[in-house]
């Protein structure tokens, strides 16, 4: 091939200025190890062995910079990313402590858990991007066209011919992947709810022999997933060799644009080189962004979701109360109605005025479904009452600082929640500084000292997740023990000696009333010889306060009492 010299003043010098301004080092050293050390087109045609090594050395040290660099910045970006990451999910997880019961419901435990762990993830691989990929790709795109066009303006017509088809081809397949990705994050919420019930709920799943039917509800989660997942990887299985395709017809047009230019004698052999790599690396950059793009619109709407929950202002908010109050374990109900938040307004307590007296044992009996869990939680406001007010020591509860109002109150609630450590430790919840024999008292008041004993490990034997190493009855008691050690001025059992036998239950009471003379104590039960020997006993039938007053009283007064003192202690 006749390789005419260029035009115009190319020597060596200029030659090795001209590789020095440009960004775009590399490609210029291979053209200048073309051009002069092999064609030597400035030494007519007598190549130059020496620059040949003299520039090979210094492309190996742009290597190894560049190699440097590369692991500098990727050691930045992952610390950053990492780092970002751990804030946005403890952040997420103070929120989420800080829902209301009703909001954790809406939400769904699978979604926050999603939410808190998958989403942020992706946030995570955005912000990785952001930092590596960003930078490098745009420097690529826009030094390489610069580059491109000072070697000469006739490559821009290749760039100006595929840049549009490329840009057309991202804004189409990212358009159609775009909406999937929030669909896809709640597939995947979807399969975490299945999951986390399954696990939970394993027992009963055995039980009832529905393993099949899980299996099919997990499966057909499962393939949601996957159908979605397979969709926008389709998408994009479609979209990489397309961009390939222009990417090749381009540089087959830079090659004979760049013959015409070498032919006519306006650029060297080298140069084509170097245009070839450069519009390789334009358009790499733009297939770059793509990828951007997908990480972009992934991360995007992963943000969204946890923004939701970041968002989430907690229905239950702390008033600014937290003094000591002159009295000591008063509850009052005046006037409260509730309804549940989404259950279309239905009442399940209606004007129920209630006050229960400091150091009062205080029963509360009713049918199952009339309201006794939902009035006794209004008091540490897992719930606000809808109309009225609930006052604690004469305070409204929610003047009280929600730490105040709930370290006043011990609550041992109806299922009892155990945690997966050791029996001394799930009593030593209730007031972590406990010393061993206050765990050993709170266990003796609980009736709990007998089975704990018999246990071989004693106060450090260690429970299985979710309490499934205990009986129904040693886990209500690990739970009594625990509200018990916490010492506050109001302990709510909510049904919680259901599983022990009427003895164990007597002594329990016998216990209390004997340590805890002071503490107001409220026990809701279904039994009437659980609250018999109450100071006073309320029954509630259907959200309403039916009567109110010591056994006796009741016996005498109150026909529902006596209904239901006949069916289950008349025999
Ligand atoms: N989180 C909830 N959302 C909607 N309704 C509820 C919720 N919890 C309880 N209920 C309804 O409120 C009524 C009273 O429930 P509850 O107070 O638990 O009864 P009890 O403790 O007396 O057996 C029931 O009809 C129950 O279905
Ligand atoms: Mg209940």
């Amino acid at each position: 091939m006749l390789i005419r010299q260029p035009t115009g003043k190319h020597n060596i010098l200029y030659a090795q200025s001209k590789y020095h301004s440009a960004i775009y080092y590399f490609p210029r050293l291979m053209g200048l190890i073309v051009d002069e050390g092999v064609l030597g087109l400035s030494n007519g045609g007598v190549g130059d062995v020496s620059l040949v090594m003299r520039t090979g050395a210094r492309m190996i040290g742009l290597v190894l910079f560049g190699c440097l660099c590369g692991i500098l910045s990727g050691v930045f970006a992952n610390l950053c990313s990492q780092n970002f990451g751990n804030d946005v999910r403890k952040a997420a997880f103070r929120r989420v402590m800080a829902l209301s019961f009703e909001q954790t419901d809406r939400f769904s435990t699978g979604s926050l858990i999603t939410r808190v762990t998958n989403d942020i993830t992706q946030i995570q691989n955005l912000v990785t991007q952001c930092i590596r990929g960003f930078v490098r790709t745009f420097l690529l795109f826009a030094g390489g066209i610069v580059c491109m066009l000072s070697l000469h303006l006739s490559f821009g017509v290749v760039v100006a011919c595929a840049m549009p088809l490329i840009v057309l081809c991202v804004l189409f397949f990212i358009g159609r992947a775009n909406p999937l990705f929030a669909v896809l994050q709640e597939k995947l919420d979807r399969l975490n709810n299945v999951m986390q019930e399954n696990v939970a709920g394993t027992r009963v799943v055995k039980a009832y022999v529905r393993e099949a039917y899980e299996k099919e509800r997990f499966g057909a989660a499962n393939d949601g997933l996957v159908e979605t997942q397979l969709r926008v990887l389709l998408l994009f299985s479609y979209m990489t060799p397309i961009m390939n395709m222009i990417l090749n017809v381009s540089v087959v047009a830079v090659i004979k644009v760049g013959a015409l230019q070498v032919g006519a004698g306006n650029v060297t052999p080298g140069d084509v080189m170097a245009a070839v790599t450069y519009i390789s690396q334009i358009l790499n950059a733009v297939m770059r962004v793509n990828m951007i793009f997908q990480m972009v619109s992934r991360g995007v709407a992963s943000g969204r979701r946890v923004k939701e929950v970041l968002d989430c202002e907690p229905a239950i908010r702390d008033g600014g109360f937290d003094e000591a109050a002159a009295v000591r374990g008063k509850v009052e109900f005046r006037d409260v109605s509730f309804s549940y938040p989404g259950a279309g307004g239905e009442r399940v307590l209606s004007h129920l005025n209630l006050t229960i007296y400091p150091g009062e044992t205080f029963g509360v009996l009713g049918a199952t479904g009339c309201g006794k869990s939902t009035l006794v939680s209004l008091i540490p406001r897992f719930y606000d009452a809808t109309e009225g007010q609930v006052l604690v020591d004469d305070v409204d509860v929610r003047d009280y600082t929600l730490s105040a109002l709930r370290g006043r109150i011990a609550v041992a609630l109806q299922k009892s929640e155990i945690f997966s450590t050791t029996i001394g430790e799930n009593i030593a919840w209730g007031d972590p500084a406990a010393s061993e024999e206050q765990i050993r008292r709170a266990a003796d008041a609980a009736q709990a000292t007998e089975f704990i004993d018999a246990k071989k490990g004693g106060l450090d034997e260690r429970v299985a997740q979710g309490g499934h190493s205990l009986s129904g009855g040693q886990k209500q008691r690990v739970a009594i023990a625990r509200a018990v050690l916490k010492n506050a001025e109001i302990l709510i059992f909510d049904d919680t000696t259901s599983a022990l036998d009427l003895k164990t239950e007597a002594k329990l009471y016998e216990a209390l009333k004997r340590e805890y003379a002071g503490t107001t104590k409220i026990l809701i039960a279904q039994r009437i010889a659980s609250v018999k020997d109450a100071d006073r006993i309320a029954v509630i039938d259907n959200g309403r306060l039916a009567a109110c007053g010591s056994h006796e009283e009741l016996m005498e007064n109150s026909e529902i009492y006596r209904d239901i003192y006949d069916s289950q202690l008349k025999r």
